[in-house]
């Protein structure tokens, strides 16, 4: 690789800081096209250090401008600069240093940093972004007060905004204004925040569990407070959560959000003035699906509860990362689940889970939940720190048991307020709360890969005893070759084949390999394992179809219902993809079309039913198999829809017509009905019979700028409608929504995903579109990742797609680092498919590894992808 090597950062090194910065002012004069950043910070030794160290502050990006050491200009020989790093030779042991820098905002299309989003200022930090603002001790166990002023012209940037309580603001002759903000709280850099702009304000208050006041504000873009409704109620509604479920109550006197376009990830925690992308905030029952008002609930939800699990107590270091995130996730989780409905966010969860981390857990780029060691921590911000860290709090708290687990949270909280710790303290915490062993569970913070649970059992009649028998094993992962076995709780029950529950238990497998026995058993039983999925495993078990059709109508678990149901579809795909392979014809049983009707008449929770009538994703198939085979997944998948369709279309017909015009609100019946009704269409609409296409169609028309949930559900089945149709559609919505860069987001992301033929150059076409950015994230994630999760067409046997997200990486990756290497992602997996996608993405990797400047991020993918070899798949 032509690029100097970036370096390998390793958690054995960590050393805790040489200084501690006990207070800092920072002073910010913002200007158009350029900013001055004066910065006060106090310094002492740390007492706990043990070598004399020279004092190394963090910085990039910066331009000096002057520097002084307890107020006087520092002698050059006092003093070395490099790019990243400022360090001050031998200083004394308590010091005031005081440095000036200008940086470029209006620039930075990094968006890390200190930058610039529809004309307004705004920051992010997390993990490394302060640097780029000023020179500094970059790190999370560095926790500092913060004060800091803010100066800018005061028509252009009435609203000057930071972190904790506006304490002193004044106006100048020259019309600018400034304003002064104090933070009463302890904080590492990486929560700062500032924003500066012309913005519309809803404000709104809460009063908390002990009677104190919090004013609530949300800042958006003019125009747009309208819009802004629904996030307040959220605010409002996790605030209380908090306080009931986990007793956090909030600390500050305000907390304020932010929402810009230009972000690269959904939001950020920062203390006191959450700034989020405005997808996470904006919403109207015209442009905003059901799916948008959720996803707005869970992540106001999941910053709100940083302020707790991530602020208050925060992170050692980066590889602690999933201390605060994937509790924060499992806190959002169950926020989502408590307020709409617990069997469809476990099932949500645990698809995505198995479709998106699974994947990554199979991959070059696999870690455990606790790296040990990383190129650039931004390609850590993972579905394994975030979602697979989740299933390991989740794991704890089954272990436990509900009243251990939130005594060990409290006494978490209580115990690390104020300071920054490693997942071990968390680990510790509820061993002493719950008087419960963890050590072997330990190894799930350690241990890379997805275990494999293989089950067998036996019936001994004249015992009446059943057994089961359970064993585990982890595939190889880099750096991993043996791994130890996993503590992994097991809750199951067992039916007797009418379907009665006949025992229910939770089993703990700590051994390799361990027998269970049931005794008072008499009749050879059915096992419902691993409910509500009780572990992040792959469970397998030889259910014969029988035994998942009487689960999927029996079981008291629902989630495990549906599981049921899902591997009856699952088993039956993989049959039929091994037909299409081998040339034969693909059949559907009569027993699997039979027990979907029998759900669909029977399931009275019509969001259940959604999620019970959907199949499989391509992706989570792809797992399954050792060569992916893009197109028989596709082929199979699609004949599956079309069989399921034409069995099931006159029940399906007649509930799409009831429901045909279900009014906006939002709850749970109304989201219910309105994902069934929407599911409906899309079966009937893959039968390519005029008369549904019309439905469709007509439901668009009469939806288009009314209901996006029908709205758009209707346009993701008419984009594969060859002909005039689609074209129509596509027109009349851009027409409704040019000016909304979040519904045109949705145009963009249909198209991408379409299966029709000439999708990869559609797309190729659409990055030319004038209402396409590659600048503005959402823009990237909506076109290039709705692309690359079309399989059939990112993976076009001719090598198209692989060359168009690589031309795209490439060019991203000059400006925004973090994008260029999320986008890459996919490619990493290059080594499951087949030979000849195999050559042509490796291709276009080393391509990249040609290139002469490439950032570390993107670096650190190509590399791994290119130079670790996974144990091939079992
Ligand atoms: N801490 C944020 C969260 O709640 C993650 C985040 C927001 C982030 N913006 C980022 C991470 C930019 C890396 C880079 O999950
Ligand atoms: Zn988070």
């Amino acid at each position: 690789m032509s690029t100097l090597q970036p370096k390998t950062i390793y958690l054995r090194d960590y050393q805790p800081p040489a200084w501690l910065i006990d207070q800092v002012a920072l002073d910010f004069d913002l200007y158009e096209d350029y900013a001055i950043v004066t910065a006060t910070l106090t310094l002492q030794r740390n007492p706990a250090a043990t070598v004399m160290e020279d004092l190394v502050l963090m910085g990039e990006e910066l331009e000096l401008l002057s520097l002084l050491l307890d107020g006087k200009p520092c002698p050059v020989t006092r003093y070395t600069l490099t790019t990243t790093q400022l360090t001050l030779l031998a200083p004394p042991s308590r010091c005031v240093v005081t440095t000036k820098a200008r940086i470029y905002p209006h620039t930075n299309k990094a968006l890390s940093g200190l930058y610039q989003s529809g004309g307004n200022f705004c920051t992010q930090c997390e993990p490394e972004g302060f640097r780029r603002i000023t020179w500094f001790l970059d790190r999370p166990d560095v926790m500092t007060l913060f004060t800091t002023k803010i100066t800018a012209d005061k028509a252009r940037y009435p609203y000057l905004l930071s972190n904790g309580n506006r304490f002193a603001e004044g106006e100048l002759t020259d019309g600018r204004h400034w304003v002064q903000w104090q933070d009463p709280f302890k904080k590492p850099s990486y929560l700062f925040a500032l924003v500066a702009g012309d913005l519309d304000c809803r404000e709104d208050f809460f009063v908390t569990q002990s009677g104190r006041r919090i004013v609530l504000q949300i800042y958006v873009d003019k125009g747009y407070q309208a819009q802004t409704a629904h996030a307040m109620q959220a605010v409002k509604k996790a605030m209380r959560w908090d306080e009931v479920r986990f007793g956090r109550e909030y600390d500050l006197n305000i907390y304020m959000i932010v929402a810009v376009g230009d972000f690269n990830m959904g939001a950020m925690e920062n203390k006191g003035l959450n700034i989020f992308n405005t997808k996470y905030i904006l919403a109207s029952p015209q442009s905003a699906s059901d799916r948008d008002y959720i996803n707005i609930e869970s992540v106001i939800a999941h910053e709100y509860f940083h302020n707790w699990s991530g602020n208050r107590v925060t992170c050692r270091d980066w590889f602690q990362l999933s201390l605060k995130e994937g509790l924060t996730i499992y806190r959002d989780q169950e926020f989502t689940a408590d307020t709409t409905s617990r069997t469809v966010e476990r099932i949500d969860a645990v698809d995505y889970l198995r479709s998106a981390q699974f994947a990554e857990d199979a991959s070059p780029m696999a870690h455990p939940i606790r790296p040990d060691s990383f190129v650039e921590i931004n390609n850590f911000y993972t579905n394994t720190v975030y979602n697979k860290g989740a299933e390991v709090i989740r794991m704890i708290a089954t272990l436990v048991g509900e009243a251990n687990f939130r005594k060990g949270m409290d006494l978490y909280f209580s115990r690390h307020d104020g300071s920054a710790v490693t997942t071990e303290e968390f680990v510790c915490a509820h061993e002493e709360a719950s008087k419960i062993d963890l050590q072997q569970f330990r190894l799930w913070y350690t241990q890379a890969g997805t275990p494999v649970l293989h089950v067998t059992d036996h019936y001994d009649a004249a015992k009446q005893i059943y057994t089961l028998t359970l064993r585990q094993s982890c595939p190889a992962t880099p750096g991993q070759a043996d791994k130890k076995p996993f503590h992994i709780p097991i809750v199951m029950g067992l039916l007797d084949q009418a379907g009665h529950e006949l025992q229910a238990a939770l089993l703990q497998l700590k051994e390799t390999e361990n027998n269970f026995v049931f005794s008072g058993i008499s009749e050879q039983p059915i096992p419902s394992l691993l409910r509500e999925f009780s572990a992040p495993v792959r469970l397998e078990y030889a259910y014969t179809d029988d035994a998942l059709a009487l689960l999927l109508r029996h079981d008291t678990d629902p989630f495990n219902q549906r599981e049921a149901g899902f591997q009856l579809t699952v088993n039956t795909l993989l049959r039929m993809v091994q037909a299409y392979r081998e040339g034969e014809a693909m059949t559907v049983p009569q027993s699997l079309l039979d027990a979907l009707q029998y759900v669909f008449r029977n399931q009275p929770d019509k969001w259940l039913l959604a999620r019970m009538l959907s199949l499989p994703s391509e992706k989570y198939l792809a797992g399954l198999m050792r060569v992916v085979d893009v197109d028989s997944i596709h082929v199979a998948r699609e004949t599956l829809l079309t069989e399921v369709a034409r069995f099931l279309q006159e029940d399906m017909l007649a509930f799409w017509q009831q429901h045909r015009d279900v009014p906006f609100v939002f709850d749970v019946p109304t989201i219910a009905a309105r994902a069934a009704k929407n599911m409906c269409l899309d079966y009937l609409m893959q039968l390519g019979v005029d008369e549904y296409q019309r439905l469709g169609l007509q439901q668009f028309q009469l939806a288009l700028g009314k209901d996006m949930t029908d709205t758009s559900a209707a346009l993701a089945a008419l984009v594969n409608v060859p002909g005039e149709m689609r074209d129509t559609a596509l027109e009349a919505y851009y027409q409704q929504w040019q000016d909304n860069a979040l519904a045109l987001d949705k145009w963009f992301a249909l198209q991408a995903s379409a299966k029709l033929p000439g999708t990869g150059e559609h797309v190729k076409a659409l990055l030319q579109h004038p209402a396409f950015d590659i600048k503005n994230p959402n823009k990237v994630y909506a076109l290039m990742g709705s692309f690359t999760a079309n399989a059939i067409h990112f993976h076009a046997i001719d090598g198209s797609g692989y060359q168009l997200l690589t031309d795209t990486v490439l060019t991203i990756d000059r400006f925004n680092p973090q994008v260029a290497a999320r986008m890459l992602k996919p490619m990493v997996e290059w080594r499951n498919y087949d030979e000849a996608r195999q050559q042509l993405m490796c291709q276009q990797l080393q391509r990249i590894a040609a290139e002469k400047k490439i950032s570390p991020d993107v670096f650190e993918l190509v590399n791994k992808s290119l130079t670790i070899q996974m144990a091939s798949r079992a």
